[in-house]
This record gives structure tokens, C-alpha cells and sequence, in this order.
């Protein structure tokens, strides 16, 4: 087994262990992958500041996200198919989450149900709902998260239509595989992640098949997709989608102040400043890039978490210092999971937090809470000058 001390060193592994459409699927972005590559590249324009001779014992990375205390500001991010990763991956990575004390948040889009998931761990998780045009399912996604003791919905506002990834349709994605002399190629020099799949009934999506109406079996779901999300969505309808979820709410896949003083307006707890991971819009600034207009204009009204590029420690102390509450993990954890299950997932999050507080205390400073703009060297453009 070899030694992983960086988020990266899961890839080999991973590659060699998940399915090629599953590792493809998770491994690029929409159309030409501008914003998907400039994500993690934007991180490495901003700089941290060394300071030295300054006490750095008693170091603190505990905080809270949207009220609910965390061992450390970062977060799973929701991300489809996690159980096509590995047998039962929803449940695994959640497993590890709660046990290191970060929120899961589960997917629409997963593979293990919102039931599945609640019945195989101990603490509450998040749920994640896309913005569908079916009001008696959207009602009943929130009403079986509640039942489900979920302690926050997050509403995914930026996927009204579908970002085209090239390399999902040449694979031919889905879930389950689509048997072929090309997948079973491959899947046949998968054995470990095959006999995870033929061990578990969990193949495809648990929360929509047999749940939305006409979605009996997997080969009815591809149409119900087409057809569910909805492109005429407005502020309106998420204010909605409020009225019918009462507890706490985070809107994820703001990228313009003007839509960050929207998602106020609607009452939510919290925004994810986010483009999806580079999935959407291809040409759009990356997150880190898009945080200080969106600090400047409701950051000291709502809390702002960030997601999209999240590969290390530092980058999450990046986030922190332009004012950020907290950030989120997608891919970070999907390799983590992909390489080696649930034990992945703690390790991805044990380096992220070994990172974290290094960086921070190198940086002459001791708590998460302590972080400001003066942690960092920032281009002068970095926030952008745009015509
Ligand atoms: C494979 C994959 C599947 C995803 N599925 C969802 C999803 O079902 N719902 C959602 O809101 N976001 C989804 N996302 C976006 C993530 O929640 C998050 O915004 C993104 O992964 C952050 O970028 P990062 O992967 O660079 O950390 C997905 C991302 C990936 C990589």
C-alpha cells in the first residue's frame, strides 16, 4: 500500500481501482475545463505570509458552520454517484464525516437513499436537493430528510440545465454500468471494486427510482432527468422551496453579489460561493476568485462558505483568510474513497486538517477564528478588474 500524504497521491490508486467512467466522471469539467483547472490554479496565486517567533501552541481549529459545531470548518461536499465509487460509498463517507466531526452532505443524486444512509449511521447529516419542477416530490425529498433527523437542507441553484462533460458521453455513464464489451473490459480488471458492487444491492439511485413518479427501474430514469430540472426557476420558486423546508438552509453555486443578496432575501442560513467544481459554467472565475466581491457585498450577513478546487489544508486557510466561514471537499474525498473506502475518506480529511494547522501556525496564527486578509499576499488583479 503506498503512502498517501497528499490529497494527489490518491489518484494512482483510485485510477487503478474504479471503473474508468466513474473515475472520468469525477475527474473533469464541462467543455474545454477552463474553470475546472483554474479552480485549483487560482489557490496557487495567492500567497501566505511566513511570520516566525510568534507563540503557535495551543492551536484551535474547531468552529461551527451554520450553527452546528465541527471539528474543523470544512465540509463533504454533496457529490451523485459517491456509491458508484465504491459499494455503499454514501454510507462510508458519511461514516467517516461523523466520526471526525465535519458535516456529509448527501446528494439527490446518490446512490445509497436518504433512509439508507440515516439507518447505517449515528449523527445527523446535511441533504442536498437540485431544483426540481415536481412540487409534490421536491416536498417530499424535504419531508423524508426530516424524517431522516437531517440537520440542514442545501439547495443547488446553479444546475438548472446540464454543463456537457465529453468524456461522460463517450464512456456512456450510468448507474448501474451499461453492460459493454468496452465496461466489462474494463470493470473485469476492477475485481475489488466488482466484488464490493455484487455485495451490495445498492446500485442505482436510491433516492429517485421507485420514489419520483414513472422512475420504476434504472433505463426509466435517463428521461425523468432530462425532464425534471427546471430551467424557469427564479427567486421566487426557491423562496418556495424555503416555505417548504423548515429548518436550517444553505444555497450552494453563488458566483455574482447580486445572487449572494438574493439568497439573503430568501432567509438562508448560509451560501457556498461554488461553480459546481468546474462542472457548469466552463468560463466562469473560479470560486476562490469570485470570494472577495462576495465577502465585500454579504459577508457580514450571512455566513459564506466556499467549495471548487479544495485540494489541500493551505487552500481551505486561503478560503478562511478572504472571510469565508468554511469550505467544502468534493473531489478531494471522492479519490480518497475511490482509492480505499471509508478508511480514504479519513485520511483525505486528516491531511486537510494536518495542512490546516501547519499552515495556520506557520502563518503566526492560532485559531481558525483569527484569520483575516493580512494571512495573505494577493495579486492586485486577483479579485479581477473587468471591463
Ligand atoms: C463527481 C461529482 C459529482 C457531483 N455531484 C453533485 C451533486 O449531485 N449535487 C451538487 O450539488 N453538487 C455536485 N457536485 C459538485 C460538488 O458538490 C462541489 O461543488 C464540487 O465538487 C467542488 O469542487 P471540487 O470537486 O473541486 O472540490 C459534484 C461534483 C463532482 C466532482
Amino acid at each position: 500500500m503506498p503512502v498517501i500524504t497528499n490529497i494527489d497521491d490518491f489518484k494512482p490508486l483510485y485510477r487503478r481501482r474504479v471503473p474508468k467512467m466513474f473515475y472520468d466522471y469525477a475527474e473533469s469539467g464541462s467543455w474545454t475545463e477552463q474553470t475546472f483547472r483554474e479552480n485549483t490554479s487560482d489557490f496557487s496565486r495567492l500567497l501566505l505570509k511566513q511570520r516566525v517567533a510568534i507563540d503557535m501552541t495551543g492551536r484551535n481549529l474547531a468552529s461551527t458552520m451554520i450553527g452546528q459545531d465541527v471539528s474543523m470548518p470544512v465540509g463533504l461536499a454533496p457529490v451523485g454517484l459517491t456509491g458508484m465509487q465504491c459499494a455503499d460509498g454514501e454510507i462510508k463517507a458519511a461514516r467517516a464525516a461523523e466520526k471526525f466531526g465535519v458535516p456529509f452532505t448527501l446528494s439527490t443524486m446518490s446512490i445509497c437513499s436518504i433512509e439508507d444512509v440515516a439507518e447505517n449511521t449515528e449523527k445527523p447529516f446535511w441533504f442536498q436537493v437540485y431544483t426540481l419542477k415536481d412540487d409534490d416530490f421536491m416536498q417530499r425529498l424535504f419531508d423524508r430528510a426530516k424524517a431522516a433527523n437531517c440537520s440542514a437542507a442545501m439547495i443547488t441553484v446553479d444546475l438548472q440545465m446540464l454543463g456537457q462533460r465529453h468524456k461522460d458521453l463517450k464512456n456512456g455513464l450510468s448507474a448501474p454500468p451499461k453492460l459493454t464489451a468496452r465496461s466489462i473490459a474494463d470493470m473485469m480488471t476492477k475485481v475489488r471494486w466488482g466484488l464490493g458492487m455484487l455485495g451490495t444491492k445498492r446500485r442505482s439511485f436510491g433516492n429517485i427510482v421507485g420514489h419520483a413518479k414513472g422512475v420504476t427501474d434504472p433505463s426509466s430514469l435517463s428521461a425523468w432527468t432530462a425532464e425534471a430540472f427546471d430551467q424557469a426557476l427564479d427567486w421566487d420558486r426557491i423562496r418556495q422551496f424555503r416555505r417548504m423546508w423548515d429548518g436550517p438552509l444553505i444555497i450552494k453555486g453563488i458566483m455574482d453579489p447580486r445572487d449572494a443578496a438574493e439568497a439573503l432575501n430568501v432567509g438562508a442560513d448560509a451560501i457556498i460561493v461554488s461553480n459546481h467544481g468546474g462542472r457548469q459554467l466552463d468560463g466562469a472565475l473560479s470560486a476562490i476568485r469570485a470570494l472577495p466581491a462576495i465577502m465585500d457585498a454579504v459577508g457580514d450577513r450571512i455566513e459564506v462558505h466556499l467549495d471548487s478546487g479544495v485540494r489541500s489544508g493551505q487552500d481551505v486557510l486561503k478560503a478562511l483568510s478572504l472571510g469565508a466561514r468554511a469550505a467544502y471537499i468534493g473531489r478531494a474525498f471522492t479519490y480518497g474513497l475511490g482509492a480505499m473506502g471509508e478508511a480514504g475518506v479519513t485520511r483525505a480529511l486528516e491531511i486537510i486538517r494536518a495542512e490546516l494547522d501547519a499552515s495556520m501556525g506557520l502563518c503566526g496564527r492560532r485559531d481558525v477564528h483569527d484569520l483575516d486578509r493580512d494571512v495573505l499576499m494577493i495579486p492586485r488583479d486577483f479579485a479581477g478588474d473587468w471591463a
